[in-house]
């Protein structure tokens, strides 16, 4: 069987900047505060009504395909990993093949709701497609346009400050070398959790999964007899009850003991130590939780790449973002062994180890 290879990459950030104190005008909170938790110092948020979670992807997508020498109008297959999708229905993958100008092709598309792991999750399908010979340049996407989304006021603080926006793209093509590639890639879950890190209105739950929840909420729902106002409830809107929901010490804990877990599933099978790696692009979920990861493994400071200082947290982006930014920096050669590590909401878990 063929391996395949991460043939080009490309990521788009917006240009504007938004920083800590930017947030200090419309919640309670303080530069302090946040660098302190998370390491965070700024995040970017797209223009609004002009850039969307599609049109983000487009760009990185772009300067993807000239990277691996090929025109969008040869992508064969589109996997787009997202949390903040444009639409609730159709998904962004069919919107970046009308954004690409690629729907005379008619070629599949397939969203992936992997939320932190979803990049990695989608590279590893993608992987499944070029391996087996199916497709011969696959693109594969990670965006968020978590800014349309957020809890501005000082209720939503403890998530609201985390995220920022922006797009991360590789295209996949068969290796023609059989050492050089993905090796490998490791996806778990467990969905005893799937509350204490959710974004669970609008949906069509209907409080079914109440039992789930550590308080008990009124949605308001209509009668059990009556359909409609299921998704969203007048009342969800006027108490607010439509944006994210973290419980920030679980998750922190939970990430901690998978992120090295799924690293080391990954090394073990292929005979390697965390010594080898040359780059591990982690998830930027927080950078507490990087320098947790990196001591666990015992790794320097060189062998890490992290950049949520900046960015924030992109969710399904961030991976592919750093990792294209710390192969723009010159950080990673060929014949370089790179992991790249995800964990997030469901909880789901990820890793990628590749031959550069
Ligand atoms: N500014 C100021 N104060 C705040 C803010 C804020 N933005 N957010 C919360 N606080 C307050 C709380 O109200 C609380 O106040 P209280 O003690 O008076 O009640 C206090 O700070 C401590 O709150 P905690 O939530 O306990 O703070 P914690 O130290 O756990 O830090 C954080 C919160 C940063 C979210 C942390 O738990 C964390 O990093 N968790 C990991 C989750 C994560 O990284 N999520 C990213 C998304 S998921 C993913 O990508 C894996």
């Amino acid at each position: 069987m063929n391996r395949s290879k991460i043939a080009g990459i490309g990521y788009y950030v917006p240009e504007r900047v938004v920083t800590n104190n930017d947030l200090i005008k419309v919640m309670d909170t303080t530069d302090e505060w946040i660098q302190e938790r998370t390491g965070i110092r700024e995040r970017r948020y797209g223009v609004k009504h002009e850039e969307t979670t599609t049109t983000m992807a487009a760009a990185a997508a772009r300067i993807a395909c000239e990277r691996a020498g090929i025109q969008p109008e040869e992508i064969d297959f589109i996997v787009f990993a997202t949390l903040s999708p444009d639409y609730y229905f159709p998904g962004c993958g069919v919107l970046l093949q009308r954004e690409l100008g690629i729907t005379k092709q008619e070629v599949g598309a397939v969203d992936i709701r992997n939320q932190c792991s979803g990049f990695v999750y989608a590279l590893s399908i993608a992987d499944q497609f070029v391996k087996t010979g199916t497709y011969k340049n696959v693109l594969v996407v990670g965006s968020e346009m978590h800014s349309m989304g957020l809890d501005f006021s000082t209720r939503g603080r403890n998530v609201t400050v985390i995220f920022g926006d922006g797009a991360g793209a590789v295209i996949l093509q068969p290796s023609d070398d059989p050492n050089r590639g993905i090796l490998t890639t490791k996806l778990h879950s467990n969905g005893t959790y799937a509350e204490k890190l959710s974004f669970i209105n609008p949906g069509a739950h209907g409080g079914y999964h109440k039992k789930h929840m550590e308080e008990e909420v009124d949605y308001g729902y209509p009668s059990p007899d009556t359909y409609g106002e299921i998704f969203i409830t007048p009342k969800m809107i006027a108490d607010g009850n439509y944006y994210p929901n973290m419980e920030g010490q679980f998750v922190f804990k939970m990430a901690v003991s998978k992120f090295p877990e799924v690293i080391h599933e990954a090394l073990n099978e292929l005979g390697l130590q965390a010594s080898d790696i040359d780059m591990l692009i982690p998830h930027q979920a927080n950078l507490r939780i990087s320098q947790f990861v990196q001591k666990t493994l015992r790794l320097r400071d060189d062998q890490v790449w992290n950049n949520i200082q900046k960015y924030g947290n992109t969710t399904a982006a961030s991976v592919p973002i750093a990792l294209c930014e710390a192969w723009e920096a010159g950080k990673i050669k060929e014949g370089d062994l790179v992991c790249l590590a995800a964990f997030g909401s469901g909880f789901t878990w990820a890793s990628a180890l590749i031959r550069w």
